[in-house]
């Protein structure tokens, strides 16, 4: 795909004269509270993606019969800025965030973007936000880069015209108080994403169809869905994260840390693709095995009972890793290797480090990208 062409070069800046408070850094809920700018991006099929624009954050201005609102034009990411103890503002491998972005609007006819000029841009809206990124550790700025297809017309067509903008929300840590283990329900009767879906896309209409069966596991006292699929009974994707499970080998005893493959029903995280990197720089030398590979819940509830389900964590933007207690599945509760008073296993806790260590600048890496 030829990537449409963004410069940078023509932003123009118009800026608050009314700054926001500033929210104590331990009341800010995940996505409640955002900054006093946005950046945005108009877009038509003539004239191709025109000057950027970062202004004061403001209401959108679109009328009724606009496509997004019809047909779900809609994509978006999910990425963060982090501020080292220099006081320099990162980003976290956004050159990853901008492939998938891409990918994700070609899929439902939006147009594409150069992805390096949108992170120059999106690097100048994050340096200006700044001051909104609290100084203690775990915390962040969120961002979302959101592109909709604003076309006045109820004809279902590719859209003439878009908008793609980014608003940033400072974030804390996803657990205040230190790791809290989740239950999980494992969801038979409704299906996340199938072959030959859109279920890798980073599409909004994925993430609506997942609340009502969240609002059934919730009632009956589990935190997220396990998502799976088919008959076998495959392990796709946990609420909104990439699933990670780690099993020792019924035959050899090796530890092997297992995820679902990239086969079009699984979302291309980008902290999925961060584990298996620190997985297979840090883990394998240690003997452990490192698979993409297809498992299913019979072979944990199997693992599990004969004691190698070693543990099982989500990964993903938000919570970075989110450990796993357990799973209810078919009658039984499926223990993922944690002792009652333990709220992550060993891998969940170092890739937490790790990690943490490239995105905050302690560690100079070239995931981060300093702005
Ligand atoms: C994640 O980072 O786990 C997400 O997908 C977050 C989200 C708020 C959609």
């Amino acid at each position: 795909v030829k990537l449409q062409d963004i410069d940078p070069s023509k932003l123009s800046i118009l800026e608050t004269t009314t700054p926001k408070e500033l929210v104590p850094p331990t009341e800010l809920v995940f996505g409640r509270t955002f900054t006093d700018h946005m950046l945005s991006l108009e877009w038509t099929a003539s004239s191709g993606w025109l000057a950027p624009r970062i202004t004061p954050y403001q209401n959108l201005s679109l009328d009724p019969a606009s496509c997004v609102f019809h047909y779900a034009f809609e994509c978006f990411e999910g990425m963060k800025a982090y501020k080292d103890t220099s006081g320099k503002v990162r980003l976290f491998r956004p050159t990853k965030n901008m492939e998938r972005m891409n990918k994700s609007s070609a899929r439902i006819a939006l147009p594409t973007f150069d992805g390096a000029a949108m992170i120059e841009l999106i690097a100048k809206f994050a340096a200006l936000e700044k001051r909104f990124i609290p100084d203690a550790r775990g915390y962040s700025l969120y961002l979302r880069p959101t592109m909709i297809g604003t076309q006045r017309t109820l004809g279902v067509g590719p859209p003439g015209s878009a908008l793609l903008y980014v608003i940033a929300s400072p974030v804390g840590p996803y657990y205040p108080t230190g790791f809290k283990a989740v239950s999980l329900e494992a969801t038979d009767y409704a299906v996340r994403a199938w072959p030959g879906g859109v279920g890798d896309k980073k599409l909004g209409a994925n993430y609506a169809p997942c609340i009502v069966p969240q609002l059934e596991a919730a009632k009956r006292g589990f935190h997220q869905n396990l998502w799976l699929f088919g008959d076998e009974e495959f392990v796709t994707e946990v609420g909104t994260m990439n699933m990670f499970v780690a099993i020792k080998n019924k035959e050899t005893g090796q530890k092997e840390l297992v995820t679902a493959p990239l086969d079009g029903t699984i979302l291309e995280g980008v902290t999925r693709d961060s584990v298996l990197s620190l997985a297979r720089e840090k883990l394998a030398p240690e003997g452990w095995i490192i698979s993409e590979r297809k498992y299913t819940m019979p072979e944990l509830f199997e693992a599990s009972k004969e004691g190698r389900l070693l543990e099982a964590f989500g990964a993903g933007t938000a919570a970075v890793v989110s450990p796993v207690r357990n799973i209810s599945w078919k009658g039984n509760l499926v223990e993922c290797g944690l002792r009652p008073d333990q709220e992550a296993g060993e891998v969940a806790q170092k890739m937490l480090d790790w990690i943490s260590a490239r995105q905050y600048g302690d560690e100079e890496h070239e995931w981060s990208y300093v702005v």
